[in-house]
């Protein structure tokens, strides 16, 4: 062998020896399992930073979107209540196949540094985003919590764009209905048609609001439900042709007891279940505060939910954790929430 085709050899056997050894460091960095509380890193390395988020599922891939928080947390004086706050940075979004892994895909909403008066300017509060996919329009549509630093304005902003991996074109924001808007979610029903639920009237009262065909506005059409109730970080599902809503009471960014509610249809009358989490600290939802309920795909459709909250550590809001946790059918025949310190898809099998 001449010494040009031993270099050559020596060269393959050297890169395939780079490759194997990196592979095998990030089959080690794989996450296997759900740790509720603890850091949850992405595929980089990095803490996952997507509060009070949600998820998408699209053409075999979930999107996590949810808001990035980063730098100092403050005390906002003088407004009567325990505001803690950081500046808004904008909107993140993972990937992932699995839903344990997940691969940052950047900012895909970025804040407006350049204009004080811009919703989206750091100064501001920018909280709670959810996308859905419009199969009409094509369009990726995301509704967030937009507000003043002291909560004052209790708006929506709508943002759009052409891939579920952005960059969102901000449309700007409103009060749905001419109401107020704060903690929200977004459903979309089997027939296309998708609603708005958002905390109301000071966070007494939830309403419901359908939106139009596009998904970008209300259509005028909503309902006041739970009404005096104070329920917050509302996250909706439907299971077995019925419709769920997991909230939170209203007590800021503390732990509060979660409580489940099921209707027949949408808009109609719900019906309080009571909380519907299991064991140690079930009473405070484990220290977390809803954000998101995510069918898993894939499988039939057996009633196999995950449900996310988040843990806030309101001094240091950017080291809030996350609390997967699986949503199963009891032995009553109740849908609850059982507590796991760790666990995996398996647990379904289990159930
Ligand atoms: C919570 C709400 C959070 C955030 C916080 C501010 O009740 O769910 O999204 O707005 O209040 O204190």
């Amino acid at each position: 062998m001449n010494r040009k085709i031993l270099l050559i050899v020596l060269s393959v056997c050297f890169w395939g020896v780079v490759q194997t050894f990196s592979q095998s460091v990030r089959e080690q960095k794989r996450n296997r399992c759900f740790q509720p509380k603890e850091v949850w890193y992405d595929t980089e390395g990095n803490p996952i930073n997507a509060h009070g988020g949600g998820i998408l599922y699209h053409k075999g891939t979930y999107y996590w979107y949810g808001e990035y928080k980063t730098g100092a947390t403050t005390l906002l004086s003088d407004v009567g209540w325990e505001c803690y706050r950081t500046d808004v940075t904008g909107i993140s979004c993972y990937s992932s196949k699995d839903l344990l892994n997940w691969t940052f895909e950047g900012l895909v909403l970025k804040s407006v540094p350049e204009d004080s008066s811009h919703d989206l300017h750091p100064s501001q509060v920018l909280e709670r985003p959810k996308v859905i996919y419009n199969k009409a329009t094509k369009k990726f549509v995301m509704w967030a919590h937009v507000d003043y630093a002291d909560y004052g304005k209790a708006a929506a902003g709508v943002a759009v764009s052409d891939t579920p991996t952005g960059p969102f074109t901000y449309m700007g924001s409103f009060r749905p209905n001419g109401e107020m808007s704060r903690d929200q979610t977004l459903f979309v029903d089997d027939d296309g048609t998708a609603y708005q639920f958002s905390s109301s009237e000071n966070n007494q009262t939830m309403h419901i609001n359908r939106l139009t065909p596009d998904y970008t506005a209300p259509d005028g059409t909503y309902v006041r439900r739970f009404v005096g109730m104070s329920r917050e970080a509302p996250a909706v599902f439907k299971y077995d042709g019925r419709y769920y809503m997991l909230s939170s009471g209203c007590t800021g960014w503390d732990p509060n007891q979660a409580e489940l509610a099921v209707a027949d249809s949408v808009m109609g009358e719900w019906t309080v279940l009571g909380n519907p989490c299991r064991g140690v600290d079930s009473d405070k939802t484990f220290y977390g505060q809803s954000t998101y309920v995510i069918p898993v795909q894939g499988r039939k459709n057996d009633g196999r939910f995950i449900v996310c909250f988040d843990m806030w550590n309101k001094k240091d809001l950017p080291d809030s954790r996350y609390i997967w946790l699986p949503l199963v059918m009891d032995g009553k025949g109740a849908l609850s929430i059982p507590w796991q310190s760790e666990w995996d898809m398996t647990f379904f099998d289990r159930q």
